[in-house]
């Protein structure tokens, strides 16, 4: 275990307890039904005490996502920028075991509906802005490789939609552990689709595909 993260889940969690403490009753009821996660990002959007609120809830993840959900640290995604339907969603499965991270679930866990619709909304509205890689010839190499296989469901721009990542701007280390966890299917976040792709790919392609989604804006 990483020491550095070890501090972090302590001044985290310390930080849960004093927002449980000072919040009165938290909605955290009953989950939001998936059918309706459209409808409440599109209604949160729509309102203009969403950001300032998304932002303010937002204070329990920037440590690790960073302050405008560019991620500082290696092997933790960026949030800035992907779809905030695909953000409350993977929100919902860290809430509910579908993925889990030792440091995350127990946060996730504490938010109300309305703070994880809130951050979702939040995150999305940043522009990630992780350095790219600078090795032209891995960058082309892994260019074709994404036309060739990714681009039909990540699309053009690897830009994602709210069922499918955007990959453009994500850290190469973060892409890199995502794809090997999809290929060994051992990580509690499963998808079959991604496991059948991810095995077709080879040593080389990794390392040359997620160089040139680096580079993308
Ligand atoms: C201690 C560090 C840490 C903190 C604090 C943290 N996260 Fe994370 N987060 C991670 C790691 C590591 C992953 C990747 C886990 C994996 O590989 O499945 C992740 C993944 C995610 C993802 C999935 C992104 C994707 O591309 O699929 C979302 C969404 C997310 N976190 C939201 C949050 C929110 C919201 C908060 C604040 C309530 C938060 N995280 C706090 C470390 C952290
Ligand atoms: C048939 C559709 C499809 C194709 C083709 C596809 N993907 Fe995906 N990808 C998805 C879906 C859907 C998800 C989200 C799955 C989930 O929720 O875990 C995803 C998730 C990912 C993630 C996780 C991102 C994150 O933020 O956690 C990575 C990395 C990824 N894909 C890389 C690739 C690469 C590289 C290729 C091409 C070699 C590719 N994908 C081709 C559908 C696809």
């Amino acid at each position: 275990m990483n020491k550095q993260r070890n501090i972090t889940l302590a001044l985290a969690l310390s930080l849960t307890a004093v927002t449980t403490l000072a919040a009165p009753v938290k909605e955290n009821t009953s989950p939001i039904p998936a059918s309706e996660y459209e409808a409440r990002i599109q209604q949160a959007m729509a309102d203009p005490k969403t950001h300032a609120a998304g932002k303010r809830a937002a204070f329990l993840c920037v440590y690790c996502h960073g302050e405008d959900g560019s991620s500082v640290q290696e092997n933790i995604p960026n949030l800035a920028g992907q779809n905030p339907v695909y953000l409350l969603t993977q929100i919902q499965k860290f809430g509910d075991g579908r993925r889990k991270d030792e440091f995350m679930s127990g946060l996730i866990k504490a938010l109300s509906n309305e703070d994880r619709v809130n951050m979702a909304v939040y995150f999305a509205s940043m522009r990630p802005n992780t350095p790219g890689s600078k090795d032209a010839g891995l960058i082309e190499r892994g260019r074709k490789r994404f036309q060739t296989t990714c681009i039909g469901c990540h699309g053009p721009k690897a830009a994602g939609n709210k069922a499918v990542a955007r990959l453009a701007g994500q850290r190469v280390s973060y892409l890199t552990l995502a794809l090997n966890n999809y290929r060994d299917a051992r990580s509690p976040r499963t998808d079959p689709v991604m496991t059948l792709v991810a095995r077709k790919l080879d040593a080389a392609d990794i390392p040359a595909v997620t160089a040139y989604l680096s580079t993308l804006r």
